[in-house]
């Protein structure tokens, strides 16, 4: 049987930081209220000339490099993003040509923060399926184009960057991933959105003016749903497939707030010390969280190791998926 193996992981975010300290001198706020209720410290922030594909080109290019891979091998690149370069054409072609894959195509997956989940798991079934021997799947975001930073709750939340991995077919029944479990509700658009310069509402002066550029988000809302989302899907794979918490040695979930992340750690009795957190330096980074955790925990994982994915954003979306560490 044949199965898809992560067989390298890169991040990358931009110089720039935003820390605590400068929101605080442009809103009311203050780096206690934003670390004791969110975890987060400080966030990155892309340059203005330059946005999705940019992050994703530079993903691509280290992943070949690090991996010792041929641009030429790669079939396919999924990009999980909600703030792509443009609204047509997506940034995973703009990322293949800018990095010369000659032979792959690509396409964006828009599923918010939990897009990297689902492009992963979409990209195992092209290899699974022996369709596709090589894919690079990539979670890179510029949130920072959304934020309306006269918006306190939301802005101090979300930061630029993103990460990515080859995944590759593999024969060693093993390693790779295990199972995913993806799950959507619709009637959660109207908690989480970027409504303007959609077809629904187009740029104009009124929609400029109601500030419907700006990400919207109710957040009190989402918190509770987010929780509940990760660890029911946790539970849902890891009861399908007989496991454990030993047989899980890290989750590795969206970074959207600290409290979310220990809660879930609670409510499944998980030991919180093995859940990957870098929120204190990048923030919440949408797809580009789960890949931005497994390039900075790297080292520290061994071959076999089994590690649970999970995520919930926008839509909403949410899920977990189980994959054993291949290297
Ligand atoms: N600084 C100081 N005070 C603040 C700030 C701030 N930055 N933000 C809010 N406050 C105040 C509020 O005004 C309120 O004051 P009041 O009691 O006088 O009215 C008080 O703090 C509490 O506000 P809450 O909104 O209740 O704060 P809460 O503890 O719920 O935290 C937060 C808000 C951080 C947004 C939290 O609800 C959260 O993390 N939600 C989940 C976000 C998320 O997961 N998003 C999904 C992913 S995004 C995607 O898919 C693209």
């Amino acid at each position: 049987m044949i199965k898809a193996i992560i067989s390298a992981v890169t991040g990358y975010v931009p110089e720039e930081v935003l820390s605590n300290q400068d929101l605080e001198r442009i809103m009311d706020t203050s780096n206690e209220w934003i670390t004791t209720r969110t975890g987060i410290k400080e966030r990155r922030i892309m340059p203005s000339d330059k946005a999705v594909t940019y992050i994703g080109t530079r993903i691509v290019q280290d992943l070949l490099k690090k991996s010792n891979t041929n641009p030429e091998e790669i079939d396919m690149v999924i990009c999980a993003t909600c703030s792509g370069d443009f609204i047509m054409p997506d940034s995973a072609n703009s990322i293949c040509y800018q990095s010369g894959l000659t032979e792959a195509f690509g396409f964006d997956l828009n599923a918010a923060c939990s897009g990297f989940l689902f492009a992963l798991h979409t990209a195992s079934q092209f290899i699974r399926s022996g369709t596709y021997q090589k894919v690079i799947v990539i979670g890179a975001e510029k949130m920072s184009a959304y934020m309306n930073y006269e918006d306190r709750t939301t802005s101090i939340l979300f930061g630029d960057g993103g990460g990515g991995v080859i995944l590759e077919a593999s024969t060693d029944s093993i390693y790779g991933i295990v199972d995913a479990v993806l799950k959507g509700d619709g009637s959660g658009y109207r908690y989480l959105n970027i409504r303007g310069g959609g077809s629904l509402h187009p740029l104009t002066e009124e929609s400029f003016a109601a500030k419907e550029h700006y990400l919207y988000q109710d957040g009190k809302r989402i918190f509770k749903r987010a929780i509940r989302g990760m660890y029911e899907a946790i539970d849902e794979v890891m009861k399908r497939n007989q496991l454990e918490n030993d047989d899980v040695d890290w989750i590795v979930p969206h970074q959207a707030n600290d409290r979310i992340l220990s809660s879930v750690a609670e409510h499944l009795n998980y030991p919180y010390e093995k859940v990957m957190n870098n929120i204190a330096k990048f923030g919440n980074t949408s797809a580009g969280t789960i890949p931005l955790c497994l390039w900075e925990y790297e080292d520290q994982l061994k071959k076999g190791d089994g590690l649970m994915l999970t995520a919930f954003g926008g839509g909403f979306t949410w899920g977990a998926l189980f994959l054993r560490w291949a290297y």
